[in-house]
């Protein structure tokens, strides 16, 4: 059987990483896109040289051609521009709308059977914008944001209790911005609930605020740290866990930027959701109970992402 192909719209920080990520875990035959001539062929060719040492067999070819995207698998999109120290995600919109609208295009055009996963911030509002310019099912449309505000969330927690980050597991929901949801009853250390572990005297409430605070800001405390741009190697890790279970209809449970319709009081909207990934994408959005406090922390967050699409649809009369 054919390898899986899987290509990357975008071959910048997380693009690389994410075309590395698939190599060595053989998820298949890497297309790298990017308008930046030699960049994405550059790449390329230094990840293929790393093959005979670390053993893979797959295909990695650099593009600036969308016709090699035909008949890919797996689409993960990266193309556009991060934020700079003191930038929010939202401040990116007009300029990485206008690359969604080619990229979308481009899509529709070659590979229109793919799973799509986008990465571009802001996520939510440019996850919705490139399911409308490229007019694919929403099922086979989404965004990699809870995945990674999870991975944040848990990687803190295991350092405030000292055990293994595999142990703890962590709910993140919402807009990927500063307004979203780190659930704490939903996040455990194997299997006992944060407010539980509060009252057992793991830690106290307000060492978890805290981390909870820490993981709204996580993208923030990388760009300041960076300064040249923002995180690549978990925002490429997550997504690959998402391509992953699609690849092998893995039916995992993880949170991710999906059209929920119907579900939570939306009705067609994209936002950040638990959902099931299988071979048919996003198969089933999950609906959880949640408390009053939570609730309202979750419609802020919602009332956020309707406010960035509607400011899509301000600059970009087609999306209206
Ligand atoms: N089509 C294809 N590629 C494009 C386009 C376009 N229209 N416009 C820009 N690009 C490419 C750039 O040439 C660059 O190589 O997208 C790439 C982006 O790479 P980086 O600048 O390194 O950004 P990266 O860190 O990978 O982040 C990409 O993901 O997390 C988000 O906020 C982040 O929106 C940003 C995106």
């Amino acid at each position: 059987m054919a390898r899986p192909k899987i290509a990357l719209i975008g071959a910048g920080q997380i693009g690389g990483t994410l075309a590395h990520l698939a190599a060595i875990k053989e998820l298949g035959d890497v297309i790298l896109f990017d308008i930046s001539e030699g960049i994405p062929q550059g790449k390329a060719l230094d990840l293929a040289e790393s093959g005979p040492a670390e053993g893979f067999d797959a295909v990695m070819k650099g593009t600036n051609d969308y016709a090699d995207i035909a008949g890919a698998d797996v689409c993960i999109v990266t193309a556009g521009v991060p934020r700079k120290p003191g930038m929010s995600r939202d401040d990116l919109l007009g300029i990485n709308l206008k690359v969604m609208k080619s990229v979308g295009e481009g899509i529709a055009a070659h590979a229109p059977n793919a799973f799509v996963i986008c990465i571009t911030n802001p996520l939510d509002a440019m996850v919705w914008a490139l399911r409308e310019f490229s007019g694919l099912p929403h099922n086979m449309v989404c965004g990699m944001a809870g995945v990674l505000d999870s991975a944040r969330f848990r990687h803190f927690l295991s350092v405030e209790f000292n055990v293994s980050m595999r142990d703890v597991t962590a709910f993140v929901l919402g807009g990927h911005g500063d307004t979203m949801v780190p659930l704490t009853r939903y996040s455990t250390v194997g299997g006992i609930p944060l407010p539980d572990l509060v009252d057992m005297g793991w830690t106290t409430q307000d060492k978890l605020d805290a981390i909870v605070q820490r993981t709204r800001d996580g993208g923030a405390e990388i760009v300041g740290l960076l300064k040249t741009g923002s995180a690549f190697y978990a925002p490429a890790t997550s997504a690959i866990e998402m391509a992953e279970a699609f690849l092998k209809d893995q039916k995992r449970l993880l949170p991710c930027a999906a059209h929920v319709e119907g579900s939570y009081g939306l009705n067609g909207f994209y936002v950040g959701v638990p959902t099931i990934i299988g071979a048919g994408g996003v198969e089933r959005v999950v609906e959880i109970k949640m408390d009053k406090s939570e609730q309202a922390m979750f419609d802020k967050s919602v009332d956020a992402v309707k406010g960035l699409v509607e400011a899509c649809k301000g600059i970009d009369s087609s999306l209206s």
